[in-house]
């Protein structure tokens, strides 16, 4: 993806994950949990704070098999597996994450509960009917066809299954700073509004169990310098490039409803 995407290769990517958890002073041969991860490896708006809200609302069984999709280096996947044992499945596009979400599983213990798998969204390598769960975190802005990544969600999913999501909107009026965190720049953005979301995943089988708009809680809850650039060592900053001015323009769009933060939980009909 264009904001976010990883500069590096597999190697580099582990060379800086390991660099950033020893200059954190954590000690990468003694297990690492989840939650001494959580500033580095939620990559998405609210970020470790926004995966244990979804986490409650999404009321994940410990027998659920769960799928994160564009799971980045699969944060949300380990809070998951060491929270309820559940086991998960991590798609990721990039072969850098994937190799950085390889790395985490095995210094927090929880690789044999957690597969990672490089692929599309709009392909999932799963048969029909396979997980109980299915969650997603600020990906869709970087894919065109919603209905198809949609489509595929409901396809993986069980009857009655749910699909736990919060994600980028588009707001009253176009968005107009760049580069914003998953696009350098127009061209990259695919942003629906809230309304249009609700309705393909309706078209799509879904039934809304929550659906809600969560922008305005969100700002007041983040203060204009709690970039995650400002926290520490361990941050995003360690893969995304310029990420204190795309934190920032994503910030200001929030403010001035250009875009809008979402999150829903719905279920197979
Ligand atoms: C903003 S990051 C979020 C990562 C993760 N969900 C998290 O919250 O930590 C978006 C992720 O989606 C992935 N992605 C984008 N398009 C994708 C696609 N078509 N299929 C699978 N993953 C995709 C990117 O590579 C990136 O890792």
């Amino acid at each position: 993806m264009a904001g976010l995407e990883a500069h590096y290769s597999a190697r580099d990517i582990e060379a800086r994950i390991l660099a950033a958890v020893r200059a954190a002073g954590l000690n990468p041969d003694q297990r690492l949990s989840p939650e001494e991860l959580g500033a580095l490896d939620h990559f998405h708006t609210g970020g470790f704070r926004a995966s244990l809200e979804l986490l409650e609302l999404a009321q994940i069984r410990a027998e659920d098999r769960v799928l994160d999709i564009g799971a980045g280096l699969a944060g949300a996947g380990r809070l998951l597996a060491s929270m309820f044992g559940c086991r998960v499945d991590c798609l990721e596009l990039s072969p850098d994450y994937c190799a950085g979400a390889v790395l985490l599983n095995r210094l927090t213990g929880l690789d044999d509960r957690i597969e990672v798998h490089e692929g599309s969204a709009l392909d999932l390598p799963f048969p029909d009917d396979s997980f109980d769960a299915v969650w997603m975190q600020n990906v869709g802005m970087n894919i065109a066809d919603k209905r198809k990544l949609y489509a595929e969600v409901y396809r993986v999913l069980k009857p009655d299954g749910r699909f736990a999501f919060q994600e980028m909107a588009a707001g009253e009026t176009a968005t107009s700073y760049f580069p914003l965190p998953w696009a350098t720049d127009p061209a990259d953005s695919f942003l629906i509004s809230a309304e249009e979301m609700r309705s393909i995943l309706g078209e799509s089988g879904f039934i809304a169990e929550l659906f809600e708009d969560t922008s305005d809680a969100h700002l007041s809850m983040t203060s204009a310098n709690a970039t995650p650039a400002a926290t520490g060592q361990l941050s995003l900053a360690v893969f995304v490039d310029n990420l204190a001015q795309k934190a920032g323009n994503a910030r200001r769009s929030l403010q001035e409803g250009q875009i809008r933060l979402v999150r829903g939980v719905f279920r197979v009909k």
